[in-house]
């Protein structure tokens, strides 16, 4: 082969996600795809709101000529909305110069990561964790290291005093958490703040928290995720209008950086420049005007929790050890043996399509993206009932 052997090491050892996506459309084909229940992928099911719909007509018709390039934080406009909406939500007052339009929450991440990594920089994140951060960290010379949480996903911050070194220049944290759906509470995240002013000023450079949310809004039972600038001030928010407003294939998301961080001028110039270098340019300009006018809307997030109530009463039911999720649309349900991958191909014979824990960094538990029709999930109920039987 002639490409970077980087490359190719990462194409042969193809993701877990990927595996199932594979097998799944070789069960499809084989057994008909409305017999296979595919849990594997997280990618909403509930059609984008019909404010959506409209927002897109009607700037559809409207924006003729406005198609060029524009500065690479994106449409002035657009970064005044976000900002106006982020404020709300962080409680702390964000102007239009800490806003970035970016593609999505990974272009975010890419982006904030491309300006704050040097070469062997250590970016430290809790396990289980989304399975491309290894791959960005790496993207921009970053090595990924992970810290271990508490059994049921909450952070650990004995792991974080242990694992921060004179390396570590970001932590990275996902809450609400895929693949576990958990939620970091306000006290856990104060004492993080805590921990890394400590541990800056004993090393003497800034450690960054960048706070990856596109689950956000995707709460239940009237849970609260807390704000992170409000915790600590050399703090980034990466996030997205993909799981929200369930539009991934459109590419639009943004990063905010607290007004009081440290070097904040320098970070935002860094973060348009990388925009530009990573070969994003901008983000999406059409969809930069549309999520304008739709700032704090989301899709009905109380079909998830039904989605998810059906699921939880019916594992629980059939034996199954899980936390409950307070958000997201993933369950990370413990498996009965050790091996997850081996539990996870026994729930194949039943056409039942998940995730192996391991790769998330959390062996011992299988995911399940619960983001299908009810349909799905309650004809999937017996064939995960009699795999537990199986192994219990
Ligand atoms: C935790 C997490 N971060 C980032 C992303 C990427 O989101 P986007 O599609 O907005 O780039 C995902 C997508 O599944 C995710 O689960």
């Amino acid at each position: 082969m002639t490409i970077a052997r980087k490359i190719e090491t990462i194409l042969s050892r193809s993701s877990w996600i990927r595996k199932m996506f594979e097998e799944g459309g070789r069960l499809k084909a084989q057994h008909g795809a409305q017999n296979v229940f595919d849990f594997s992928l997280g990618n909403p099911n509930i059609a984008a709101p019909e404010c959506f719909d409209k927002a897109l007509a009607e700037t559809a018709c409207s924006c003729s000529g406005e198609h060029g390039y524009m500065p690479n934080t994106g449409y002035p406009h657009v970064r005044q909305a976000v900002a106006r909406h982020v404020s709300e939500e962080q409680a702390v007052t964000v102007g239009e110069a800490d806003i970035v339009m970016t593609c999505g929450a990974s272009g975010a991440l890419n982006v904030a990561l491309k300006t704050l990594l040097d070469p062997g920089d250590e970016v430290l994140t809790p396990i289980p964790c989304f399975v491309e951060y290894g791959f960005y960290a790496d993207n921009h010379g970053g090595v990924l290291k992970t810290v271990p949480t508490h059994p049921d996903f909450s952070l650990d911050l004995e792991g974080f005093e242990q694992a921060i070194t004179d390396r570590t220049k970001v932590v990275l944290i996902n809450s609400p958490n895929n693949p576990t759906g958990q939620i970091y509470s306000r006290e856990s995240l104060d004492a993080l703040g805590d921990l890394l002013r400590r541990k800056s000023a004993a090393f003497q450079r800034t450690i960054y928290l960048v706070s990856d949310e596109p689950y956000r809004k995707i709460v239940f039972d009237n849970h609260f995720v807390p704000s992170i600038f409000g915790c600590y001030a050399n703090s980034i928010i990466g996030t997205s209008y993909s799981k929200d407003i369930s539009i991934p294939g459109e590419r639009i998301g943004f990063a905010a950086v607290n007004p009081a961080a440290d070097f904040h001028d320098d970070v935002l110039n860094g973060m348009a420049l990388a925009n530009r270098i990573l070969g994003f340019v901008n983000a999406p300009a059409l969809m930069q005007k549309i999520i304008a006018c739709l700032q704090g809307t989301s899709v009905d997030i109380s079909l998830y929790q039904r989605k998810r109530d059906l699921l939880c009463e019916g594992l629980a039911d059939a034996g199954y050890t899980f936390v409950t999720p307070p958000g997201t649309f993933y369950l990370f349900p413990q498996t009965p043996i050790a091996d997850d991958v081996e539990f996870v191909r026994a729930l194949q014979e039943e056409l039942i399509l998940v995730v192996p824990g391991s790769g998330f960094n959390g062996p011992g538990h299988f995911r399940i993206a619960f983001c299908v029709d009810d349909d799905t999930i309650v004809k999937a109920l017996p064939g995960f009932k009699r795999v537990m039987a199986r192994f219990r």
